[in-house]
């Protein structure tokens, strides 16, 4: 089992029943993200937890695919849907470059949350390059923790130590629209959503 599938299955119910972090700053998120948003749109999302976002955005789309490593997440995340009788929302245990999603199937692809914990984000940023249609919307929100100084990182590093934390990659907002723009997307709009620790929103969209 890949690492990170077993960090988030062992948190995933305490996840479950935590509250937003920051009301204000989802809500902000959720409203910037709907206005990408139309009522024909095939959407993908990338590390959707226990589903609460894609349940809320639903009405908003055609479809989501929402897409999770951890298979704990995705059961939960599943009874939430059904409990809510949200029927256009099909979730899947995937990473980002599950064989099943094809190439140029997705008008918008959703990652909140998501992209700081990945290795190689440039890799990730080009395959949802890959997966949208041209035209098509990626719609992210990342926690920025190189933009903060050495103190925040020496005690994300040692919460990682106590297995509390998860791999988290320590990106600069600059590098990650860069990443983007390098895979062919043209930044439309950004904002930081909180400020502090910036959660970097991005909508970028595929030339
Ligand atoms: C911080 S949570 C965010 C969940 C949700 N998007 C939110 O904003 O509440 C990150 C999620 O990404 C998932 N994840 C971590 N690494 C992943 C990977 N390589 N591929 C797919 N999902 C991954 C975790 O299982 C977890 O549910």
């Amino acid at each position: 089992m890949h690492n990170a599938e077993a960090f988030w299955d062992r948190i995933a119910p305490k996840y479950a029943q935590k509250p937003v972090k920051n009301v204000n700053a989802y809500q902000r998120t959720m409203e910037r993200s709907r206005l990408y948003l139309s009522s024909s749109d095939e959407v993908l999302e990338l590390g959707c937890g226990t589903g609460s976002t894609a349940l809320l955005l639903a009405d908003a789309v055609k479809h989501i695919t929402a897409s999770d490593i951890s298979s704990k997440m995705v059961g939960i995340a599943k009874r939430k849907a059904e409990q809510e009788r949200v029927d256009n929302v099909t979730f899947v245990q995937a990473t980002p470059f599950d064989e099943r999603f094809e190439p140029g199937s997705f008008d918008v692809v959703l990652a909140y949350n998501f992209l700081h914990l990945l290795n190689d984000v440039p890799a990730a940023v080009r395959r949802v390059a890959d997966l949208l249609r041209p035209n098509g919307v990626f719609i992210s929100k990342t926690v920025c923790l190189g933009d903060k100084g050495l103190p925040l990182r020496l005690f994300v590093r040692g919460l990682q130590a106590l297995r509390v934390a998860p791999y988290v990659n320590f990106l600069k907002s600059r590098t990650l629209e860069a990443a983007m723009e390098q895979a062919a997307f043209r930044i439309v709009e950004t904002g930081d959503y909180p400020a502090s620790p910036p959660n970097h929103f991005v909508v970028a969209r595929k030339d």
